[in-house]
């Protein structure tokens, strides 16, 4: 039976990549650093409105090598050899635990105004405890307090055991300001790979992906 008359007329009725304002993109006038790239991208999405332009999905993989994905926030983007594509968790978080157990994850934004994707993968690793206490400490207070609870993805019996609990606790980090989660982690993915992709009203999108190589990066341009 179909709960749901007229969706699939609805959904293939959807406009997609509609308009004549979206950008162009030039592969070949590209910086040699796909780091310089993502931040030219990120800018102009910041610039045209987006949304938490910084928002982006997580894909993880549990111990049994189930996949896993949910959106949270870059925190910084240092662009070193060794550095990398930096988010916190805490660590008794599934996207805490994830990256413990398969030290490998991958990167997805959507800039929905400019019909941007920007893609990146490679493998995961724990900055050092003082890092992570310095994000932590630069948090506001709000958050602080949610994440002193470390009760992030468990049951929660209601709403106002929600309330009642963030209240408590950020009485107690008003209380002491100094206070930072023990398992607050600050990873950091190191690209392997980096992947830019514009789309096109005309379905003329172009796609370029940056491959690290022994001695730098390689572009490599791909079918859309
Ligand atoms: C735009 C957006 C930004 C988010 N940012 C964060 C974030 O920075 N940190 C976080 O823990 N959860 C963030 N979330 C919530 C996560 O998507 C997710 O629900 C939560 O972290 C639990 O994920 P887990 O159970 O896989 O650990 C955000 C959600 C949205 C929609």
């Amino acid at each position: 039976m179909d709960h749901h008359a007229g969706l699939r007329e609805l959904l293939r009725g959807i406009e997609v990549f509609a308009g004549d304002d979206l950008p162009t993109f030039d592969p070949a006038d590209t910086p040699a650093a796909p780091e310089e790239l993502f931040v030219t991208w990120l800018r102009g999405a910041l610039a045209a409105g987006v949304r938490e332009p910084h928002a982006m999905t997580l894909s993880t993989v549990d111990a049994e090598g189930h996949p896993d994905a949910r959106v949270l926030i870059l925190k910084n983007l240092e662009n070193t050899d060794a550095g990398g594509w930096q988010f916190a968790v805490h660590a008794g978080s599934p996207k805490g635990r994830e990256p413990a157990a398969h030290p490998r994850a991958a990167l997805t934004f959507y800039w929905p105004p400019l019909a941007r994707q920007g893609r990146v993968r490679g493998p995961v690793a724990a900055r050092p405890a003082q890092q992570a206490a310095a994000d932590f400490l630069a948090r506001s207070p709000q958050a602080r307090a949610e994440a002193l609870l470390g009760t992030q993805s468990r049951p929660l019996g209601d709403l106002a055991e929600r309330d009642r609990r963030t209240a408590e606790s950020l009485a107690r980090v008003e209380r002491h300001q100094d206070l930072v989660a023990p398992e607050w982690t600050l990873y950091e993915l190191r690209a392997e790979r980096v992947e830019f992709w514009q789309g096109d009203a005309g379905r003329r999108h172009t796609r370029l992906a940056y491959l690290r190589a022994a001695d730098g990066w390689r572009r490599q341009l791909l079918w859309p």
